[in-house]
Formats: C-alpha cells, structure tokens, sequence
C-alpha cells in the first residue's frame, strides 16, 4: 500500500475529481515512459520488420548507390536497442518498484482477492458480468495478459539477437550471442518465429487498445488517460476495499 499511502485520497483536491471519486496516482514515471518508449519502437520495428520481410522499390543490381535495405535495418537495430533497454527496465522495476501498481503481483495474482477478481474479469469479457471489476492498478486478466507480453518480448529480443549474431563479424562482442541459434533449432526457424510473433503483438495491441478504451467508457475512470497523466479517477469504496482486501491478505500470510 506504499504508493497509496504516498498518495492520500483526502488531499488531492482536482477539478475532475466528483462525487466519490478520488484521484490516485496508479503509473509512476517509469511505468509510463517504458510504455511509450516500448510502443514507439514497435512501431518502427514492425513498420522496418515488414520491410525486411518484404521489401519493394528495389531497382537490383548494386545496393550501394541507394542502400535501401541497409539503411530499413539499421533503423531496426537502433530501434531495437531502445527496445531492449526498455524492456530490461521495466523487468527490473516489477522487483524495484515502491508503487505496489507497478509491482509483479498485479501480473501474476498470487493474491486470493485477485484471483476472485480474475474470474470477474473473465465474465465481464465473455458479457456475463456487466461491469468490469474494481480493481485500481491492471485488472488481474490484463497483469497476465501483460505478463504474456513481456515473454513475447523477451522471444523478438533473444531470437532477433541470434539473427544478428549470426551477420556479426567474427570476434565482435554480438557474436556472443550465437548460442541463441541452436536453442531456437537454427537461423531460419528464429527468422519464422521472429516474424510470427510479430503478428500475436500486432493482435494485442489491436485488442489492448480497444479493451482500454472500452473499460475507460464503462468505468469513467480516466484509463485511457492514465498512461499519459498517471493518476486515475477511482470510487473512494472500492479503494477502502483494496486497503481491506490487501489487509487481510498480509494477515493471512502472517497466520500462515
Ligand atoms: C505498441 C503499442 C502498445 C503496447 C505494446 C502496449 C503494451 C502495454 C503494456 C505491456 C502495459 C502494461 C504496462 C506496465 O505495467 O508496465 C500497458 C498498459 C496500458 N496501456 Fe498500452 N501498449 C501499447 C499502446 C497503447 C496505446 C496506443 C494506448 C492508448 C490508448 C495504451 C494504453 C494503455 C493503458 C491505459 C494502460 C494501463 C491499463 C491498465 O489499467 O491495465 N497502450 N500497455
Ligand atoms: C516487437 C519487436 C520487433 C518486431 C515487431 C520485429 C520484426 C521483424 C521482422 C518482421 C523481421 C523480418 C523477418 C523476416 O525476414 O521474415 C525482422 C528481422 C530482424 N530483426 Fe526484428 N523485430 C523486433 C525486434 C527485434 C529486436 C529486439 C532485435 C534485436 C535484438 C531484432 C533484430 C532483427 C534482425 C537481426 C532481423 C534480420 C534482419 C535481416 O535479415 O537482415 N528485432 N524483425
């Protein structure tokens, strides 16, 4: 509860804020930068990545009076490389983190009230349940769904490196990396995961942004927003309840 505790409800007077709603401070700083740093260089690793995989306007003959190709991949590397820090930080950051939202319980519910909160979510999917749970920080199917995410980065990361370790010049400190090419069976089957993985990305980032700007609708609660302001606009009762849920589950453990 440290980042509710930095953040009182009581103090934060805001012209948004009505009836019993108050304004928490769920994304920290790093949280929304590695969002928009990771969801910049996707999209110029997919636009680059599926000029890789198809290129056109090539005239053939020799590259070097236009260098067309050379010039997609080295956008993709660079790309790549802030990719990777990225990723790497926000990895470090769910054990790092003072703000419980930012933490890697909100993606993997070992929790008991998130996972009750879990099957909620499920229905409010399969339009069972009308409403979408009351949770603050990622409802416990979007902290999994991201946790999926975060591995799907890690299989471009690693399966990208082996490809460029397999171009690297002998002795360059990228050709460590050429073990990654036998763990995934060879350079062509890296290539065709790399490749297709990009696909399941492109399909989250379609359903991501339609989820988030469905429950932001649903629950007027600044969601949407909160990836760029960091603060959402919550019922004081369902925060009182999170208190008392996480209370309970720290005294569980205690007695346990
Ligand atoms: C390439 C594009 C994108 C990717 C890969 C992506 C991925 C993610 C991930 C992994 C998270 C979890 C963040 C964390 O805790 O570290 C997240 C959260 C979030 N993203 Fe994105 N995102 C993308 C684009 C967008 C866009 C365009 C929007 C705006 C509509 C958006 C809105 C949000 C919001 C509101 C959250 C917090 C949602 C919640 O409460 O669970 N994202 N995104
Ligand atoms: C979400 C992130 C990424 C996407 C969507 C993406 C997409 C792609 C695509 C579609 C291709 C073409 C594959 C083909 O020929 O069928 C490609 C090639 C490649 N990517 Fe990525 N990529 C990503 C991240 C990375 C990262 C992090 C690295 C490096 C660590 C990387 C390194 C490479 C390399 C070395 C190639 C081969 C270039 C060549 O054959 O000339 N990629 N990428």
């Amino acid at each position: 509860m440290r980042a509710m505790a930095a953040h009182p409800p009581d103090e934060l007077a805001h012209p948004a804020v009505k009836g019993t709603r108050v304004r928490v401070y769920v994304w920290d700083l790093v949280v929304r930068n590695v969002h928009w740093v990771i969801a910049l260089a996707m999209a110029i690793l997919i636009a680059t990545g599926l000029y890789i995989a198809h290129p056109f306007g090539i005239s053939g003959g020799t590259p070097s009076p236009h260098f067309r190709m050379g010039w997609v991949r080295v956008i993709h590397f660079y790309a790549a490389i802030f990719f990777t820090l990225s990723v790497l930080v926000r990895i470090i950051w769910f054990f790092a983190s003072p703000s419980l939202y930012a933490r890697w319980k909100q993606f993997i519910p070992v929790q008991r009230y998130r996972r009750r909160e879990l099957l909620n979510s499920l229905k409010f999917y399969s339009f069972i349940r009308p409403r979408p749970p009351d949770l603050i920080g990622h409802n416990p199917l979007a902290g999994l769904s991201y946790l999926g995410v975060f591995v799907l980065y890690l299989v471009m990361i690693t399966s990208g490196l082996a490809m460029y370790a397999a171009d690297a010049l002998p002795g360059a400190y990228m050709k460590t990396f050429q073990f990654l090419i036998p763990i995934y069976g060879g350079l062509q089957t890296a290539r065709f995961i790399h490749h297709l993985v990009m696909w399941v990305l492109i399909l989250f980032v379609t359903l991501h942004v339609y989820a988030n700007a469905l429950t932001s609708a649903l629950e007027e609660n600044g969601e949407v927003d909160s990836i760029f302001s960091g603060y959402k606009f919550v019922h004081r009762g369902d925060v009182e309840k999170e208190l008392v849920d996480e209370a309970a589950e720290k005294a569980g453990r205690r007695r346990g």
